[in-house]
């Protein structure tokens, strides 16, 4: 069987390199030749654990390759997967233009009969006007067929979450489909749910966009632990005992991003109004979101009344440790605002920089370590919560900070460890603890 994936970002090449680490012949098809010359020397053009030794081990044993050439690539395909992105439209929409390029070039070329396998994350109905489109185009005399395989990939753990999926989800709409799918996905030896076409996009849909609800859920928790003066931490703990709730994905914060979440929550929820239904729960999901960023930059405002001329740390970029992507950090439109204040901001993160330069090149100061960032700094934005940075001694932050104010997004010290220390500590649902200014004034007093 002649596999082929079409696309080489996160789904599309972690898509090929597992396929083929379970001994398929694969080969991924990208425009950038470039890339496509990186790739097949293992280095993988995302930053992935595990990704690049997959990419060698398999390229050297003849099982993966790499091309531009869609065209021989489309030509004899049993098996095609489409894993391009589908971002999101101003108007929240998915955007499919590179599906259905994809689905032009195969139709234009393919000469076997095939399968096509939607693994983008696609609105309800798009595996089946994918498969109308093909066989309005297609070229020469050929069976072509569609099914819908979500990916369920986390970044970071792409790799292991693809080998160890939890499920594989195949939406078909004949038993031939089906059995062709199983039969990829041998190997992988993990329970199969089988559905039709629709409900397998829908199973995508619903399982980000839930996770995206427990995540605001959380957070709406979390803001009114503050103001009833409950800790959330110990309110998350108490709730995970329960089987029904887990004890995963309730970690407040200063929201979710990401290149999913943000952008499937506002897909489906433009997709059930263009049917004439509003999800609220959904709508909920993007609202408390969207206004959760911001959270500790409105607080530090109103601490300091003006942010001007002040020199602000900020630890961590990416939208969550293990990866580079910036895409809807909380960090960006958060760095944004501080430049906006007048703010002096000093940057650490310990993959994010590169990226982050391409939004920020001089406006902000890059350092190699958080102590460096902190050096001096009236005040800290932690965005994500890196090892490297809840791993830091609590005493480096009044040891080299102008005034150890920290602004924690991610929860990552434990309030009585940081009570120990004299820092004034503003995290997320949980009460904020000693304020420099207090502390200064009392001891102006006593030694009155
Ligand atoms: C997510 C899904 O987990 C994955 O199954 C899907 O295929 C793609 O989208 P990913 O975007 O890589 O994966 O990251 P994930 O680990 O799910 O985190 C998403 C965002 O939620 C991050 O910004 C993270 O910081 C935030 N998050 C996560 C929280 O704020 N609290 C939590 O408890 C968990």
């Amino acid at each position: 069987m002649k596999i082929v994936v079409a696309g080489t970002g996160y789904v599309g090449l972690v898509t090929g390199a597992c396929l083929s680490e379970m001994g398929h012949n694969v080969t991924c098809v990208d425009i950038d030749e470039r890339k496509v010359q990186t790739m097949k020397k293992g280095i993988s053009p995302i930053y992935e654990p595990g990704l690049d030794e997959l990419l060698k081990r398999n390229y050297k044993e003849n099982r993966l390759d790499f091309t531009t050439d869609y065209v021989s690539a489309y030509k004899d395909a049993d098996l095609v997967f489409i894993g391009v992105g589908t971002p999101e439209r101003e108007d929240g929409s998915a955007n499919l233009d590179y599906v259905f390029g994809v689905c032009k070039q195969i139709a234009d070329n393919v000469e076997n009969d095939c399968l096509v396998v939607v693994k983008s994350t696609v609105p309800i109905g798009t595996n089946d006007k994918v498969e109308e489109f093909l066989k309005e185009n297609v070229n020469n005399d050929v069976h072509i067929e569609v099914a819908s395989n979500p990916e369920f990939l986390a970044q970071g753990t792409a790799v292991k979450d693809t080998l160890f999926a939890k499920r594989i989800v195949i939406g078909v709409e004949s038993k031939k489909a089906e059995n062709t799918l199983r039969e990829v996905y041998e190997r992988f030896n993990q329970p199969i749910v089988v559905t039709n076409r629709r409900s397998a996009e829908m199973i995508k849909y619903a399982s980000n966009d839930f996770l995206a609800l427990k995540i605001s859920f959380m957070n709406e928790i979390a803001n009114f632990c503050e103001i009833v003066g409950a800790d959330i931490q110990d309110v998350a703990k108490g709730m995970s005992y329960d089987p029904r709730i887990g004890n995963k994905f309730l970690n407040a914060g200063i929201g979710y991003g990401g290149s999913c979440f943000p952008k499937d929550t506002k897909a489906l929820h433009w997709l059930a109004n263009d049917n004439g239904y509003e999800l609220k729960t959904i709508k909920a999901t993007i609202e408390v979101n969207q206004n959760q960023k911001y959270k500790l930059f409105r607080a530090a405002k109103q601490r300091f009344g003006s942010l001007k001329g002040l020199k602000v740390a900020v630890l961590g970029l990416t939208f969550k440790p293990g990866t580079d992507d910036l895409r809807e950090a909380p960090s960006i439109p958060n760095v944004r605002r501080l430049l906006d204040e007048g703010a002096e901001v000093v940057a650490y993160d310990p993959v994010g920089e590169e990226n982050f330069k391409k939004i920020y090149p001089t406006e902000i100061e890059y350092v190699k370590s958080p102590e460096e960032a902190l050096k001096e700094a009236d005040l800290v934005f932690i965005f994500t919560e890196w090892d490297e940075i809840k791993s830091l001694d609590l005493n480096i932050y009044s040891e080299v900070m102008n005034t150890p104010i920290i602004y924690d997004g991610r929860n990552c010290y434990a309030i009585n460890d940081v009570k120990e220390k004299r820092i004034e500590y503003h995290s997320i649902g949980r009460k904020a603890i000693f304020n420099i200014e207090e502390a200064r004034s009392e001891v102006a007093a006593t030694r009155m």
